[in-house]
């Protein structure tokens, strides 16, 4: 049996499935979990059997890989720290908040030869990857017009990380509507030009947009828009992505389990997916991804160049204002 990777994970609120998923895996061997909050790390480490600390920096010495599911002005210098120990590192979207930032990380990952990947979790997700080839099997003609629909409410939290725009890096776009624009240029390609308009009204608590409609015009043509929201008390959301294509539509379920295709013939399932029913979930398949390009010492899908270009690409979408209209 080939060795097992030795992996930590800091932070664990989100942190907790990747946890869960490592402790699963065959090729993980979970060492530690690390939160500031002790009582939490204590409990986690005890049902999952691997030690616990509040200082990540202390068990480097006993690790392969770290992740870190952190505040977002966090994950640019605890990669940086981690990377310089020469340790392999998966850290949650987004990569960091800033261009410099992202651009020094990928930089020391490169030199130091150790993996960097981006918990974009979405793209490994089954029934998303089924989506990515239908669409380029080209069975259904070529995409024209997608729609994707990110509805959630955020308990309002004044004065947190998430409220701050330093912390959080913008909005509702920047953090989260960052996997589905991920997924879109994952889906259609290089992008060409994009806009957004975001509003507070409804989630006056954050600095940055709760609520955000951005679209690109993708190099090949197609246009895809990203709708997304903290802000929805009752959300109703027909799907989770509607790709019209030049020969039907593509809807994938929000559950991801189910993809149908409405043609001229009619409309039928054309893929159904199971539940993970372990408790790592939708996370299991993004951590077998990164301990299996440690293992085969390949690059991640979801490395830190991907990264990088659906960050630039909103951080143009929030550069592009709109046009005030002439009273
Ligand atoms: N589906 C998703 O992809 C998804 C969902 C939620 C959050 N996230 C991402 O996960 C990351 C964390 O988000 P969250 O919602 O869990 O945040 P959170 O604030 O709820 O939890 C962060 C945890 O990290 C701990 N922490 C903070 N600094 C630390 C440090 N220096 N050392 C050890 N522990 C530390 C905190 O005590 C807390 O328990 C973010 O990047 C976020 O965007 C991803």
């Amino acid at each position: 049996m080939t060795k097992q990777i030795r992996t930590a994970v800091v932070g664990l609120n989100m942190g907790l499935t990747h946890a869960y998923a490592f402790h699963e895996s065959e090729k993980s061997d979970l060492r530690w979990v690390v939160d500031l909050d002790e009582a939490k790390a204590k409990s986690v480490a005890e049902d999952l059997g691997c030690g616990y600390t509040t200082d990540w920096t202390t068990i480097l010495d006993d690790i392969d890989a770290i992740s870190f599911c952190t505040p977002h002005h966090l994950h640019a210098p605890q990669s940086l720290q981690a990377i310089a120990a020469g340790k392999h590192v998966l850290v949650e979207k987004p990569l960091a908040n800033t261009e410099e930032e992202c651009l020094q990380v990928i930089r020391a990952a490169e030199e130091k030869n150790v993996k960097l990947m981006v918990a974009y979790v979405m793209r490994y997700v089954p029934g998303v990857v089924r989506l990515k080839e239908v669409l380029d099997s080209g069975k259904y003609g070529r995409p024209i017009n997608a729609n994707c629909w990110i509805e959630g409410f955020l308990p309002p939290s004044p004065g947190s990380w998430f409220s701050r725009k330093d912390m959080l890096g913008g909005g509702v776009l920047f953090s989260h509507g960052c996997h589905y624009v991920d997924l879109m240029l994952w889906f259609f390609g290089k992008p060409d030009r994009v806009t957004s308009l975001g509003t507070h009204a409804g989630t006056e608590w954050m600095e940055g947009e709760g609520t955000s409609h951005a679209t690109i015009l993708f190099e090949s043509g197609t246009l895809g828009h990203v709708s997304c929201s903290w802000g929805i008390r009752h959300a109703e959301p027909p799907a989770l992505f509607h790709i019209h294509t030049t020969e039907g539509l593509l809807a994938l379920s929000r559950d991801c389990l189910e993809i149908t295709a409405t043609t001229s013939t009619g409309k039928e399932v054309i893929y159904t997916g199971e539940r993970n029913p372990e408790r790592s979930s939708n996370t299991k398949y993004e951590i077998e991804h990164f301990l299996s390009s440690i293992a085969e010492d390949r690059v991640p899908e979801t490395n830190g160049w991907d990264a990088l270009q659906s960050h630039r690409t909103i951080w143009a979408a929030y550069a592009a204002e709109g046009v005030k209209v002439k009273e």
